[in-house]
C-alpha cells in the first residue's frame, strides 16, 4: 500500500549555504507526488536527506511513525529497506552486468538463495521492459536502458517508497514519455508511494494529472498544506504542497523564472 512520509521544518546546510529552510510537505501513501524545481535548488539533497544518507540541521522526517532524524544508524539502515531510489545518475555499477546490479540489493540486504534472486531479476527486468539484456555492461547499453535498469534495481526489494530522481535527464521526449508513462503503470501495479524530482515542467504535469483523473479520483484525504518561507536573503529554496498535489521546490527569486505558473516565490 505504500507508506505516508510527513517531512516537517527540515532544513539543511552544507558550511554557510543554506539549502532549503523550513521544507514541511507530505507524501501521500500509495500516491504519486513531484518535486518540482529548476537546476541546483537542492532537489537531489531532499532525497538523499530523505533516505538519510544526508543529515539535516533540522526538523523530521516521519516515516511510519518513526522519526528518521533521530534513528541509531542500525535503525536507519533497517527503515532504508523500505526505500527504493533511481539516482539522477542511474548510479549502476559500470564493471558488474545488468543482472548483477539489479541482483546487488537482494545480494546485499537479503539471504536469499541465487534461485531465487533470480527469479526476483527477472521479473523486474520484465517489468521494465529489459529481458534479454542481462547480460550487458551499462557501457553497452543506451542512456534510457540504463534509466530502466537503475529502476529495476531500485524495485528488486519491494519497496514501500520509490524515490526517483530526474527520471527524464539524458532521455529523448519519446523515451522521457515511455519512462512516464511506466512510472503510471508501475504505480498502479505495485502500489508504493512515489516521488518523482523533476526540473521539467512538462513531466511534472503528465504524472499527478494522470493520478487525479484516472487513478486515484478519491484524493479527499490528501491533505494540501501550503508552507513557503525562507530566510532573510530569500536564498533558501522554499518548498510547497499544492492542491493538486505538486511540490514546488523554488530557488531564489532570480531563478525561478523558468517554472512560472509552478514558481512559489
Ligand atoms: N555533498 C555536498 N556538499 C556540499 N554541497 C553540496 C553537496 N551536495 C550538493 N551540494 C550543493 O547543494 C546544492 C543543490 O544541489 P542538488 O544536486 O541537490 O541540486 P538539484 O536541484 O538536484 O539540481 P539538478 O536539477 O541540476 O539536478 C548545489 O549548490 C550543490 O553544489
Ligand atoms: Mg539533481
Amino acid at each position: 500500500m505504500g507508506v505516508e512520509n510527513v517531512v516537517t521544518g527540515l532544513t539543511k546546510t552544507f558550511g554557510s549555504q543554506t539549502i532549503w529552510r523550513d521544507v514541511t510537505l507530505t507524501l501521500p501513501a500509495g500516491e504519486i507526488s513531484v518535486m518540482l524545481g529548476p537546476s541546483g535548488t537542492g532537489k537531489s539533497v531532499f532525497l538523499k536527506t530523505l533516505v538519510g544518507l544526508l543529515k539535516p540541521d533540522a526538523g523530521s522526517i516521519v516515516i511510519d511513525g518513526r522519526d528518521l532524524t533521530r534513528m541509531r544508524e542500525a535503525d536507519l539502515y533497517e527503515v532504508r529497506q523500505l526505500f527504493g531510489v533511481l539516482f539522477q545518475d542511474g548510479a549502476l555499477f559500470g564493471s558488474m552486468t545488468l543482472y548483477d546490479n539489479v541482483a546487488f540489493p537482494l545480494r546485499e540486504h537479503t539471504r536469499k538463495p541465487e534461485a531465487q534472486i533470480r527469479r526476483i531479476v527477472t521479473e523486474k527486468m520484465e517489468l521494465v521492459g529489459l529481458s534479454g539484456a542481462e547480460g550487458k555492461l551499462p557501457g553497452e547499453i543506451s542512456g534510457g536502458m540504463r534509466k530502466r535498469a537503475g529502476l529495476a534495481r531500485a524495485l528488486v526489494l519491494d519497496p514501500e517508497i520509490l524515490l526517483i530522481d530526474e527520471p527524464d535527464s539524458g532521455l529523448d521526449p519519446v523515451r522521457t514519455s515511455y519512462i512516464t508513462q511506466l512510472f503510471i503503470d508501475l504505480n498502479a501495479q505495485i502500489d508504493a508511494t512515489f516521488l518523482i524530482v523533476t526540473h521539467d515542467i512538462n513531466a511534472a504535469r503528465t504524472v499527478p494529472d494522470n493520478i487525479g483523473d484516472d487513478h486515484r479520483p478519491a484524493r479527499a484525504g490528501h491533505r494540501p498544506e501550503p508552507r513557503h518561507r525562507h530566510d532573510a536573503q530569500g536564498r533558501a529554496a522554499a518548498a510547497r504542497q499544492r492542491p493538486d498535489g505538486i511540490l514546488t521546490l523554488a530557488g531564489p527569486p532570480r531563478k525561478v523564472a523558468p517554472v512560472g505558473a509552478y514558481c512559489t516565490l
